[in-house]
């Protein structure tokens, strides 16, 4: 019996996480972030075009040990599958396949599987899979800038006020962060508002303005 209130296949993965890294050039990524602890995950696959199986899938946390062995195990759970089977994975499994996780620490394995669902997710709308095609609204755009960061907070544009407005229209997606162009982190801002909304399916031009 460990002393700690983990399973000792829990503590396992989390000292030996496997799949651990980035893949160079993923066929689908996802970044998780937790509003309960402020925790990171993410999340990068390998998908192979004719059977539509995960080849290959790494993970990176930024959170605790419980994300760290659930990001560890359900790497392990997905690899082989097809992105349906991947897609039901539940955080239940997840949490059963370790030997169970502490119920406080549920929110942490969410987040793993959650991130897991975004990178596929994100493969579907690279490539033109996505069955419910829902027109882009000024909603959907806020709901993806909730999950880019601002660097110097650890926080998302959209909790930290940034977002001070967005335009949707006719294909274009015009938003406005309140920092100035020559912010040390605009460049990396506007880079990842576009990667996070350029894959919307009736998205052709996303464009960044920085306010003066
Ligand atoms: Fe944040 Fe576990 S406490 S991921």
């Amino acid at each position: 019996m460990s002393k700690f209130p983990y399973s000792d296949l829990v503590l396992e993965h989390f000292k030996h996480p496997r799949n651990v890294g980035e893949i160079e050039d993923p066929d689908g990524k996802a970044m998780e972030g937790s509003p309960a602890c402020g925790d990171m995950v993410s999340v990068h696959i390998k998908v192979d075009e004719a059977t539509k199986t995960i080849s290959d899938i790494k993970f990176q946390s930024y959170g605790c040990a419980s994300n760290i062995a659930t990001g560890s195990i359900i790497t392990e759970l997905a690899k082989g599958k097809t992105l349906e089977e991947a897609k039901k994975i539940t955080w239940k499994q997840a949490s059963e396949a370790l030997g169970g996780l502490p119920p406080i620490k549920a929110h942490c394995s969410v987040l793993a599987v959650e991130g897991l669902r975004s990178a596929i997710r994100d493969y579907e709308e690279r490539h033109g899979l996505v069955a419910e095609k829902v027109p882009t609204t000024r909603e959907v755009v806020e709901k993806r800038l909730k999950k880019v960061m601002n660097p110097l907070s650890g926080l998302d544009l959209v909790r930290t006020k940034l977002v001070s407005e967005i335009e949707v229209k006719d294909g274009k997606v015009k938003v406005v962060i309140d920092l100035p162009p020559g912010h040390q982190f605009a460049n990396a801002i506007r880079e990842e508002v576009v990667e996070k909304i350029e894959p919307l399916w009736d998205v052709e031009e996303v464009e960044v303005v920085f306010t003066e």
